[in-house]
């Protein structure tokens, strides 16, 4: 941990960027989906930044026949393709210096050897220094065989002076028991400090905002409680539906592939406690409060609901339903749909739900937490004055159009005292000249650093798994989703859910 800086309390000239030391990243499954549209880009977007060090070396590990030359063409190839910043010819090249490619299969022993002789001569001639970080790009049963093989090649033994580290994508298994074991497997050759999670929701600019939003002013800490605050509605939406993901998807649903890992970090962040500084530990540690203090609110069958699209419209083009995308069986009851009310039980939100959803094939694409207030306690005005005021809100707009908005009532122009919902907005596109990072140039760069604070550990995982379990049980035991048409906002059950608490979901 020597090298680690507190990135809050940093008094060095904040116009030096951090920059990584000597170092070569691994990557396992460099032939897939994220690998090639989020990890490889993102390190050479982060090269384009000047904040990989002139040696860092990236080695791709796969069971294809290919020599370096075929893996930089890979390499290339997706940079081209998916990278934010633009393509400058003299970062590619002194990137394309460091490319290696190592072939083999995540059990044999001998590729690991190859592996291991591949890294050493890589210390030895770019001084990439022992610094090795593993990314496990790859299908969630291959992390164990992968974590087990880098322990018997000695590749997960950190030498004297230099550092090992696991890089992990979600899901952390399927539900407790299967996170446990996992995580039991993992931590039994790499420390947790040498192990990041990445639930990517975290290295976004809009999430970590909710803490320079709320720490950093004192504007909403004082009324971000039960005194002030009668809901909070945190809402995953996506307008796309499962076309292509059947294999990944089915059997998964939206609450696991969700809920457990994006939502269930948003909702920590937003309702834990001030940490008291931004350490190693010191997140996680007020994020793991507000876990263990949660639970879903009961009976069951009234404070969740989930559902499955059916055929329908999204915009103006006519889509299928789940049933019939490829990859699904027929009898699939696999939910695309989920919404959970959930309570935190801790004085500042005791009696407060929680409501978090989920969806694919739903009206918008939006991610966003909105905290809706309670009304005022007396209105001095004309009753039919304030029949457009409904209640105050701050929304946290996550993606897209990342901001954050205000509603509150205000006077209506003209002679009469009418007060209606206005809004007060704040646009990161047009209060920043910068565009924002994306998450993965983030979280690559804060492994290399060894920042630890956005990556969830291993308790983070398994409380969020222990609110979920009931959830799960309880659906797998009572039949069928709900359906729904596509392009709407989810099953009518969803909507009966909130009404039964007198509440209403936002159209965002
Ligand atoms: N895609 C996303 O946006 C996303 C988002 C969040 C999390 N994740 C997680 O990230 C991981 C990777 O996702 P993905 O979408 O990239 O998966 P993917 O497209 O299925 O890619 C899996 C990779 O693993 C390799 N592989 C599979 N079995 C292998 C074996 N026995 N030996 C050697 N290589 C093997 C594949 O190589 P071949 O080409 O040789 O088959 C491929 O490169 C998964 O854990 C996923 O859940 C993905």
């Amino acid at each position: 941990m020597s090298q680690w800086r507190n990135p809050l309390r940093d008094k060095r000239d904040k116009r030096m960027p951090h920059i990584a030391g000597p170092c070569a990243v691994v990557i396992f499954g460099v032939t897939g989906d994220l690998a090639r549209k989020k990890v490889m880009p993102a390190i050479y977007d982060l090269a384009n930044r000047g904040l990989l060090p002139a040696n860092f070396a990236l080695v791709g590990f796969a069971r294809r026949d290919w020599s370096d030359e075929d893996f930089a063409k890979l390499v290339f190839d997706s940079v081209k393709d998916h990278a934010r910043t633009p393509f400058r010819q003299e970062v590619w090249d002194r990137l394309a210096e460091g490319i290696r490619f190592v072939q083999g299969t995540f059990d044999d022993d001998k590729g690991y050897e190859r592996l291991a002789e591949s890294l050493d001569k890589l210390d030895a001639e770019r001084g990439t220094g022992g610094n090795h970080a593993f990314y496990l790009s790859i299908p969630p049963n291959a992390f164990p065989v992968v974590c087990e093989q880098l322990k018997k090649s000695g590749l997960a033994n950190k030498r004297e002076g230099s550092w090992s580290r696991v890089v992990i994508e979600k899901p952390f298994g399927h539900d407790l028991q299967s996170a446990r074991e996992l995580n039991s497997v993992v931590n039994s050759i790499f420390p947790e400090e040498s192990v990041f999670r990445i639930d990517h929701y975290l290295g976004k600019e809009t999430v970590q905002n909710i803490l320079a939003l709320r720490f950093a002013n004192e504007l909403y800490e004082p009324i971000w409680n039960n005194n002030y605050v009668d809901s909070v509605q945190i809402t995953m939406a996506e307008d796309i539906g499962l076309g292509g993901r059947g294999g990944y998807y089915d059997g998964v649903g939206a609450a696991r592939d969700v809920i457990q890992n994006h939502l269930l970090q948003l909702m920590a962040l937003t309702a834990m406690e001030e940490p008291v500084n931004f350490g190693p530990g010191d997140l996680q540690a007020e994020k793991i409060k507000v876990l263990s203090a949660t639970q879903v609110m009961q009976p069951l069958d009234q404070t969740t609901a989930r559902g499955q699209y059916v055929a329908g419209w999204q915009g103006s083009s006519k889509v299928v339903g789940l049933l019939e995308e490829e990859g699904f069986s027929k009898d699939s009851t696999t939910e695309t749909y989920a919404a959970i009310a959930l309570e935190i039980d801790t004085r500042r939100w005791a009696g407060v739900p929680f409501f978090l959803r989920t969806g694919k094939r739903l009206g918008r694409r939006v991610t966003e937490i909105a905290l809706i207030f309670k009304r005022a306690p007396h209105l001095p005005f004309d009753k039919t004055m304030t029949e457009e005021l409904g209640q105050n809100a701050l929304v946290i707009r996550v993606q897209p159009d990342e901001g954050i908005t205000t509603r509150f009532g205000s006077k209506v122009p003209g002679s009469a005292m009418e007060v209606r919902d206005v809004n007060m907005d704040f646009s990161y596109g047009s209060a920043f000249a910068e565009d924002s990072p994306e998450a993965y140039e983030r979280l690559i760069l804060d492994v290399l650093l060894g920042e630890p604070s956005l990556f969830p550990v291993n308790r983070e995982v398994e409380f969020s798994w222990e609110i979920l379990d009931p959830v799960l049980e309880y659906w797998a035991s009572h039949g069928k989703p709900d359906s729904y048409e596509s392009g709407t906002w989810g099953p009518s059950s969803a909507d009966e859910m909130l009404h039964r608490m007198g509440r209403e979901w936002r159209r965002p």
